[in-house]
């Protein structure tokens, strides 16, 4: 039995880490192949590293590029890449553009793929992610969906027959991950000598938020009037797209920092006043962490943090002060993302089909 997994972005490699896992300890062999989509070490080696992931077995080195040559680069390597290792399972992760392209490779070599984290949406159509999520949905062959909700979608869209609810991978490796902190202060807070509670983590770098430098602008002018400092853990593209619209990004409450590794982002999470965030993967961190999230997009995919009251979102500097500043919301014991165990789930049900 054999797993080929396709990986290329941040997000992508934080899921692979409970997989990889997984399917060692079930004896599957697993390969990973890693697109390039990211290549700064901080957007990549280090997840591996840390997470303690196997090293890619293949690496397509295809790197930045606009979507129709990033994507077609990868989708011309991975032929061949699929053609030699003939998995039982492609596995295809997320919806980024490495996954779209891992889709399309292999079904049209007839190879079985599955997609994590399937039936997501934002029904927001503006939005390369939402195009892969749906492209890569309806080209699998099984749904692997985190959510009720997620799997709700799938049913609407006809594919019940595909689907399975298996949680949602991220949060056991953000369990595991969270029980192995260190006690005291994170490194973040300890860095910048700030005391615990006294301010926002912010991640910034959808194509919504940054490529409109008048958008951009707007969401910088509101994080630096703030009641708190607010500490912008910079991806690459916001940096990018900030000197390229000229818009300097260090103002008022506003601080920029380098992107960190994955436990001491959980660390600076739980010790912040609060995230601000356009970010997927992060309000669900968040929710799982019970700090409260503001989210600056017009809609999230995860529903269910907005329904508990973790998070909000906003788009307007009032919007968005008023949602750093608004009461925690009330405890909650409810656990609408599993048990921590979805990827052993995923690996059992593609050894069950294979
Ligand atoms: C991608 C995903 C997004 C995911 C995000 C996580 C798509 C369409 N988007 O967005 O769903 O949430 O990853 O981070 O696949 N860059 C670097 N170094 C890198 C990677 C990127 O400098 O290691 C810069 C380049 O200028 C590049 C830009 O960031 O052009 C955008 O990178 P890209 O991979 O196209 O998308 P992300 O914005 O990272």
């Amino acid at each position: 039995m054999k797993i080929l997994s396709v990986v290329g972005a941040r997000p992508q490699f934080v899921k692979l880490a409970p997989i990889d896992k997984a399917a060692r300890a079930a004896g599957v062999e697993h390969v990973i192949v890693h697109t390039g989509q990211h290549y700064d070490p901080m957007l990549s080696d280090v997840f591996f590293t840390e997470l303690g992931i196997s090293a890619p077995d293949v690496h397509l080195g295809v790197g930045s590029g606009s979507h129709g040559v990033q994507t077609g680069a990868m989708l011309g390597a991975l032929d061949a890449v699929f053609d030699e290792h003939r998995p039982d399972w492609v596995l295809v992760y997320g919806d980024t553009n490495s996954t779209v392209a891992a889709a399309l490779s292999a079904v049209k070599l007839h190879i079985p793929v599955a997609h994590l984290e399937a039936g997501l949406r934002s029904f927001n159509r503006r939005m390369p992610e939402e195009h892969n999520r749906v492209l890569t949905d309806h080209a699998a062959d099984v749904l692997l969906a985190p959510t009720q909700v997620a799997v709700d979608h799938l049913a609407t869209e006809g594919l019940a027959d595909r689907t399975v609810l298996v949680g949602d991978v991220m949060t056991d490796v953000l369990f595991e991950q969270r029980d192995a902190l260190p006690e005291g202060p994170s490194k973040l807070a300890a860095e910048l000598g700030l005391e615990p509670g006294s301010f926002y983590v912010s991640t910034i770098h959808r194509a919504e938020s940054t490529d409109d430098p008048a958008r951009l602008a707007e969401i910088a002018g509101a994080l630096s009037g703030l009641d708190k400092p607010v500490i912008l853990l910079a991806h690459p593209r916001v940096v990018a797209k900030a000197a390229a619209h000229g818009i300097d990004l260090a103002q008022g409450t506003l601080h920029v920092h380098a992107p960190l590794a994955y436990a001491d982002l959980l660390a600076a999470v739980l010790d912040s006043a609060g995230v601000v965030t356009d970010s997927g993967g992060l309000q669900k961190e968040a929710f799982l962490l019970r700090v409260p999230c503001t989210t600056v997009r017009t809609e999230t995919e995860w529903v269910e943090t907005v329904a508990l009251g973790w998070n909000v979102l906003a788009l307007t500097a009032e919007e968005i002060a008023a949602g750093v500043t608004r009461p925690r919301p009330a405890d909650t014991d409810e656990a609408p993302y599993g048990d921590g165990h979805a990827a052993e789930r995923v690996v059992r049900e593609l050894i069950d089909r294979a």
